[in-house]
């Protein structure tokens, strides 16, 4: 834990800031701790470069404002965490920054939508909550045809799952809160991209507008690492499990989940995934969202996921409420649906809890 560093002679620091030797300036700039994190996330990511970031918005919002001028614009699928759509439909348009939210799942919207002023196309996948999948590799061949950058929000899969950057993305963005530090401790980021990315675009930007992780939260996140895959493992089959046992469950409408055979995407799924990942969502018959939420024992009502806890979600009133009734709509975000986040816990112990919130409305 530090902010600032001591040097030597006023010719050191003078040298240091002129980049004339190496070292650390301020922990704004940089950090040991903070640096460990960033190369350990990097040889996982197989990244050249990475940058830790304090949350994972932090993160998503770097990543784009650091190359992004006016008149510029971007593409990206509307299926988006509630912050990331606030973004692109309320923010970016604020500075002149034309954004175009598609339906990432249909390849032809990707082809109409990316042209010669396309700076740049962002994809979030799975997506958060309905699980939405799509096609790194085919929409990175479009936008490159045109010089756009890829940004693949890859929080859903994590780096254990899923590698944007060999099916041809150009930057990855993490919220390290998420699978990363798993355990509910810290909040945290990561932009991951090239070694050019980084000293170009994204270093200038991000060392003068502070987004910087603490050195004490990059620690928590780096003992994450270590443990993030068999963690991931484990999240994944007791994912799926749970997937199985509500698809059968009578008083469920519709189970989405990206490693089952009914998933819109589960060939895509299957085709740049390693496994399902630790999200599962389902639509409760009957409106009875709020009824079983308040009767499940082991699963907290929370609005975090990857987490050793499973925890229960309500998107429309919580994490997708900022994009108001008409935004949930285009998502398919309905008022009867609720995301899971599947923990470590015993599978058994898990299902009994899901079985004896339905008999509360049976
Ligand atoms: C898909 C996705 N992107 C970005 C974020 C933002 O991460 P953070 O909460 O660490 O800022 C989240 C958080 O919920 C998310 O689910």
């Amino acid at each position: 834990m530090n902010s600032g560093y001591v040097f030597q002679s006023a010719e050191e620091a003078k040298a240091r800031f002129a980049g004339e030797t190496e070292g650390y300036l301020y922990s704004r700039y940089g950090n040991p701790t903070v640096s460990m994190f960033e190369d350990r996330m990097a040889l996982n990511e197989g990244s050249e470069a990475c940058f830790a970031t304090a949350s994972g918005m932090a993160a998503m919002f770097s990543a784009l404002m650091c190359f992004l001028k006016t008149g510029d614009e971007v593409v990206a699928s509307w299926s988006l965490f509630g912050s990331c759509y606030h973004v692109f439909d309320q923010i970016l348009p604020r500075y002149g920054i034309k954004t175009h939210l598609i339906e990432g799942t249909n390849i032809e919207e990707w082809k109409k939508y990316i042209n010669k002023n396309t700076k740049c196309v962002f994809i979030e996948t799975p997506s958060n909550p309905t699980m939405e999948i799509v096609d790194i590799e085919a929409v990175s061949k479009i936008a490159h045809q045109y010089e756009a950058k890829v940004i693949v929000d890859n929080i859903f899969a994590s780096p254990v799952l899923q590698k944007p950057i060999s099916l041809g993305a150009d930057i990855v963005i993490y919220s390290g809160t998420k699978h990363i530090d798993g355990q509910g401790r810290s909040m945290g980021g990561a932009i991951m991209s090239s070694k050019k990315f980084y000293e170009e675009s994204l270093k200038p930007f991000v060392r003068h507008t502070g987004p910087s992780i603490s050195p004490f939260n990059a620690w928590i996140l780096l003992k994450g690492i270590e443990t993030l895959d068999i963690r991931m493992e484990k999240h994944c089959s007791n994912a799926l499990q749970i997937s199985n046992y509500l698809i059968s469950n009578k008083n469920v409408e519709k189970t989405i989940y990206p490693f089952l055979t009914n998933h819109p995407n589960y060939e895509l799924a299957k085709k740049q995934m390693l496994k399902g990942g630790s999200v599962v969502t389902f639509t409760v018959k009957n409106n009875n969202a709020f009824n079983f939420m308040n009767n499940l024992k082991l699963f907290d009502i929370s609005n975090n996921i990857g987490d050793t806890k499973s925890l229960v979600t309500h998107p429309a009133t919580t994490t997708h409420r900022v994009i108001g009734e008409e935004g949930r709509k285009k998502l398919n975000i309905t008022d009867n649906m609720i995301r899971l986040s599947i923990g470590l816990e015993d599978i058994n112990d898990l299902i009994e809890d899901l079985d004896s919130a339905f008999k509360h409305l049976e």
